[in-house]
């Protein structure tokens, strides 16, 4: 059994979702004999109760693969990013010459908002990102000894869906230390681990998201490091998320958020072996419940395309084996995804007018994380007689 990557006590496994694929390396019709595979299983550290992948995918591999996030694809989480801005504007962002980071840039959005407000700001982000300074590296010791030497302490270091995927916390950790004005925060948000639970989201579990955070384990993750855990806070957004804010310590009161999220996840178990194997049951529930009826409206002559090539649905269709064979196309708004194939199961990435042309019996909703959004928009499709098939919390048409 690997080791727990933070505290290097032993990983319970708890799911083996086997051979997987990159969930961002979209092939090419020729290219499909160069796709990497790796196992993916997850389980949760006997003592920090951190969840996580117990393999990764070695660093190498992982970003050449890469593709850059769009968040002006989604309008909500355009508005998401403004409004964090908005808030650290309010709070965090006060004193004479604030300075704020976002490790990771998420199309700019939240930066160049601060930016906008006259705020000095950075990204730090190895592919840059449009807009907005960027700081071409990963966040560790020495991008943030740079980073301090050229423009001071930070009062804000920012990060969204990005912690989760960071393979070794430790130098992120160390960073933090150079980095961070003693007042200063350290906020981040990824999906939570009991919003997974609830919702069966099982896939949320891909290669590029390593830990499943609870409020616990992000605790003694800071504790661990030098930090404290001084506030959380719940976000609809991506199907569920906890923002964490870090601060160094005795420098913050904790707010009762955070007592009563521990309390909350003490209650439902959240730690437990036993919940997360009940998790891993309702999984093949919906595998074979999502198969059987793809299978039985295939057979009674219905068409049936996917609708938004996200990377989580890439762990759905290789789990599920769902191929072109029931799903001949999935249609995304990405350019840098169309004309290619779905990582692994290999269905074909269509621009989104290829939806309504003609619009299919049935939609399965890859990108379920935007489902309101996406219904909205398509409201016609529905009009016109077609139903959308969600497959979380469980397999359902509406
Ligand atoms: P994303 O939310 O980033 O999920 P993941 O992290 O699992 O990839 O991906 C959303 C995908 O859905 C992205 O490829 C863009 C696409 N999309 C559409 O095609 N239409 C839409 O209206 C929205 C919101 C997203
Ligand atoms: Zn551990």
């Amino acid at each position: 059994m690997s080791p727990c990557r933070v505290c290097s006590h032993p990983i319970r496994e708890f799911f083996d979702f086997e051979r997987q694929p990159l969930s961002s390396a979209f092939p090419r019709p020729g290219e499909l004999d160069q796709e990497y595979f790796f196992r993916l299983a997850v389980g949760m550290c006997e003592s920090c109760t951190l969840v996580q992948l117990i393999d990764a995918v070695p660093p190498e591999r992982a970003h050449h693969q890469g593709y850059p996030y769009h968040s002006a694809a989604s309008s909500v989480m355009c508005k998401h990013f403004e409004q964090t801005a908005r808030r650290f504007l309010e709070t965090e962002l006060t004193g004479a010459d604030p300075f704020v980071v976002e490790i990771g840039a998420n199309d700019g959005v939240m930066l160049r908002t601060c930016g906008d407000a006259g705020v000095r700001h950075l990204a730090v982000e190895p592919s840059g990102a449009a807009g907005v300074r960027a700081h071409r590296a990963f966040f560790d010791v020495d991008s943030a000894t740079r980073i301090r030497d050229t423009d001071g302490t930070a009062d804000v270091v920012y990060a969204a869906n990005t912690i989760c995927g960071v393979t070794d916390l430790r130098p992120v950790f160390e960073g933090l230390g150079l980095l961070l004005a003693p007042d200063g925060v350290f906020v981040f948000e990824d999906p939570y681990l009991g919003e997974i639970i609830d919702r069966t989201s099982f896939d949320q579990i891909y290669d590029e998201h390593v830990f499943f955070f609870t409020v616990r384990a992000v605790g003694a993750l800071a504790t661990r490091y030098g930090f404290e855990l001084v506030d959380i806070e719940r976000l609809p957004v991506h199907g569920g998320q906890i923002r964490y804010t870090i601060a160094r310590p005795g420098r913050r009161a904790p707010s009762p958020a955070v007592a009563d999220a521990l309390r909350t996840e003490q209650a439902r178990g959240l730690a437990e072996l036993a919940t997360l194997e009940r998790f891993a049951a309702r999984v093949q529930r919906i595998r074979d419940d999502l198969v059987a009826l793809l299978h039985e409206l295939r057979a009674g002559g219905a068409r049936i395309v996917g609708y938004g090539a996200t990377a989580k649905s890439s762990t759905m269709a290789n789990y599920c084996g769902i191929g072109p064979d029931l799903i001949p196309f999935v249609c995304d708004t990405t350019p840098a995804k169309q004309g290619r194939l779905t990582p692994g199961s290999h269905i074909p990435v269509r621009p989104v007018e290829a939806f309504a042309d003609p619009y299919p019996d049935f939609a399965l909703l890859f990108a379920w994380n935007h489902a309101e959004e996406i219904m909205a928009k398509e409201r016609a499709f529905r009009e016109a007689g077609g139903q959308w098939i969600l497959y979380v919390p469980q397999v359902h048409i509406v």
